[in-house]
């Protein structure tokens, strides 16, 4: 599919998991891709595979994000998709008990100012352009509550869903969509790693997917290509649940 034929695509987080993905697939849909990240050998990296363009940001810092687009838009005149992806879930962002404001703050920063940032800054090129797709990533735990708590983790994607449902609605009759994508658990090597460690820990979350697995990031990004694209033309402020049925299941097969 060319869904994306020529389209400008700037993915943050684009260095790794979902967001490297979704920039392989944008690619292969016909995108020029824009690879942002913080990790400079990562973001290097996956701009080469895909034939993009790397620029190192941090999405937390305002300045970084005007410039990002900038460049998006100076190297291929306009920006037609703005992919916010970036996101972190750092160990020290735990139970509400145990969670210091630093830890709390930095997630904050990271996964939600970062949001504000990006849409604040690409919504002008859109609304000249008359026409743009946002996709925040948020997560099913924006819609569900979890007794393994991330408590700063989850009040940030919650807030990227809200974040994206007003703007959804704001801008419609000009042309742009913004939709979030709530990924359930993907199959990341970090996860992998947590549960060769704790078998237990593993069963306990697997057993609420009725599809009886974790999600690869191929399969979240399949579901960003189609929402980025004119084949989602009449879906804007969704959230998008890509979960193997987590959020709708009660007893789950075994
Ligand atoms: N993996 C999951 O199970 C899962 C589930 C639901 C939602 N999500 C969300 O999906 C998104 C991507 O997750 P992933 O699993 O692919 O993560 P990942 O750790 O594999 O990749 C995230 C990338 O973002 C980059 N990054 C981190 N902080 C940054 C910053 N300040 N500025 C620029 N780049 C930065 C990292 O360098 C990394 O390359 C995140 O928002 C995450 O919260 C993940």
């Amino acid at each position: 599919m060319q869904r994306l034929q020529d389209r400008v695509a700037v993915i943050t987080g684009a260095g790794s998991g979902i967001g490297l993905a979704t920039a392989r697939r944008f690619a292969q849909e016909g995108a020029k891709v824009v690879v942002v990240d913080l990790d400079e050998v990562a973001g290097t990296k996956a701009a080469d595979e895909v034939g993009g363009l790397y620029v190192k940001a941090d999405v937390s810092v305002e300045d970084d994000v005007v410039r990002m687009f900038q460049t998006a838009h100076d190297a291929f005149g306009s920006v037609d998709i703005a992919f916010n992806n970036a996101g972190i879930s750092p160990p020290e962002d735990d139970s509400i008990l145990t969670t210091g404001i630093d830890a709390w703050r930095k997630v904050q920063e990271v996964n939600l100012t970062s949001v504000y940032y990006c849409c604040k800054h690409v919504i002008p090129y859109m609304r000249r352009q008359g026409k743009g797709s946002i996709v925040n990533t948020a997560s099913f735990v924006a819609v569900m509550g979890s007794a393994t708590s991330q408590i700063s983790y989850t009040a940030s994607k919650g807030g990227v869903l809200a974040m994206t449902r007003e703007l959804g609605v704001q801008f419609a009759r000009e042309g742009i969509r913004v939709n979030a994508v709530c990924p359930g658990p993907v199959d990341t090597p970090l996860l992998r790693e947590l549960f060769a460690k704790d078998p237990e820990r593993a069963q306990r979350r697997l057993v609420h997917i009725p599809i009886g697995r974790f999600a690869r990031a191929e399969e979240i990004a399949a579901a960003v290509a189609f929402l980025a694209s004119d084949d989602a033309s009449f879906i804007t402020a969704a959230e998008f649940l890509v979960d193997g049925g987590i959020s709708s299941a009660y007893v789950t097969p075994l």
